[in-house]
């Protein structure tokens, strides 16, 4: 079968069998799979952390410039984000007293606004060492700029890697072990972004692979490792006849065979060869998906109410970590293109909210929160409150 009849196949089971024969990510824009209703795991925290830190590092300086605060409501938020993951790191697992002193420390510098460099070195330094301790695979939360990945490799990585990531730049010759070879196809198939940016962030041990964790922010790391996966010599995207609605997270923690297993409906026998889904697979890591603000919005929404049934359920720790998604994984990312007013709004409302469900017993004050939360959500679907 080839490519084109293989996703008009996928779509005709979807439409005469629903979601019986196929896996969830065929439809998934559709008709998001809730989530099961269990505790966060340890890996879905540290990650949960991590884009706290990243989110703080990346917002400080407006809520703090020269000493001064500048926004005391996104000041406030600092300091509650960086207070939530101290708080809740104490209680976890993988727990280290050196660790938790520099979370206290964090809130620390917050609470005496201290400058935006030091703050942000402090929250990527820390997201480095939640990623070491709790074995973390990350994933961006950002699309990727390839473009970038490849102006940045050619100055700071061709001279051992070389132009073309062979391993054979100028300096190559000198160095034992030589420079990782990115263009052997047996190599890069088994390999996920995840790893290449794990490499950069730590280096290499024992070889001329220095660290760059403190030399790019997390966005250029994961530019740079989603570069490195094109530099494949026998990389060749393909634009499929259909969206394999591939999501960022799969792309960078999965490698080519794992995600070609993805688009493959179990119990089949694979008809197309492995080559064509290669090419889609391509094509998708080269143009990583960025949602569109409708479906943040969606995304905001669907938590949202996640949140309030978990609530309604009784298991307010829960409803607390699908409230605390819907924000980063949500609405945190289309913010910056709302009014001031109106997102300020927002947050006011979600901060009485989280308050609001920390304890048990308040359904009917959540129930009407909420309905404020999605009222604005619904005028801004309606194209009110962008900034102009
Ligand atoms: C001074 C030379 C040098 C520079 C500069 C350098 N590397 Fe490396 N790199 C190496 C060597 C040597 C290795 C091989 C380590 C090994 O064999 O395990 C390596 C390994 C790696 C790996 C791990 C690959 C694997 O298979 O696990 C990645 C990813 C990587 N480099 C990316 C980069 C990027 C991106 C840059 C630029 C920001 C860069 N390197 C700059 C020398 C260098």
């Amino acid at each position: 079968m080839n490519r084109v009849s293989f996703f008009s196949f996928a779509l005709l089971c979807v439409i005469l069998t629903g979601s019986v024969t196929m896996p969830p990510r065929f439809f998934s824009a559709a008709a998001p799979a809730p989530r099961p209703p269990a505790a966060a795991t340890d890996t879905e925290n540290g990650q949960r952390w991590i884009f706290t830190l990243q989110y703080i590092a990346g917002d400080y300086d407006r809520a703090v410039q020269n000493g001064q605060i500048v926004d005391s409501l996104e000041y406030s938020e600092m300091q509650r984000f960086a207070h939530t993951v101290a708080a809740a790191y104490q209680s976890a697992p993988t727990m280290k007293k050196p660790t938790a002193a520099a979370l206290l420390k964090l809130e620390d510098l917050i609470a005496a606004k201290a400058e935006a460099p030091a703050v942000r070195a402090l929250c990527h330094e820390l997201a480095a060492t939640f990623i070491k301790e709790m074995n973390l695979i990350v994933f961006p939360r950002f699309s990727p700029d390839l473009a970038n990945g490849e102006k940045l490799f050619g100055e700071n990585c061709a001279t051992c890697h070389g132009d073309c990531g062979a391993g054979d730049g100028p300096s190559a010759d000198t160095l034992n072990p030589k420079p990782r070879d990115f263009t052997d196809p047996h190599r890069l198939q088994k390999y996920a972004p995840h790893q290449f940016f794990q490499a950069l962030t730590f280096g290499v041990e024992g070889t001329a692979m220095a660290a760059f964790g403190e030399v790019f922010t997390p966005e250029e790391r994961w530019d740079l490792a989603f570069y490195l996966m094109t530099l494949r010599r026998d990389f060749r995207p393909e634009a499929p006849a259909a969206d394999p609605q591939l999501t960022l997270k799969e792309l960078a923690t999965h490698n080519n065979q794992e995600l070609a297993a993805l688009l493959t409906p179990p119990g089949r026998v694979r008809r197309h060869p492995l080559l064509e889904l290669t090419a889609v697979i391509d094509y998708a890591r080269q143009n990583p998906p960025q949602p569109t603000t409708d479906e943040y919005l969606a995304i905001t929404e669907r938590l949202l109410k996640q949140s309030l049934a978990a609530y309604a359920r009784g298991d307010s720790a829960q409803a607390n970590l699908f409230a605390y998604d819907a924000y980063w994984q949500g609405f945190e990312m289309i913010e910056g293109k709302l009014q001031y007013s109106l997102y300020n709004k927002f947050e006011r409302i979600f901060g009485d909210y989280n308050t609001c469900i920390e304890k048990a017993g308040q359904l009917k004050q959540a129930q009407g929160l909420m309905k404020m939360l999605l009222d604005i959500l619904q005028h801004i679907r309606q194209g009110k409150g962008w900034r102009s």
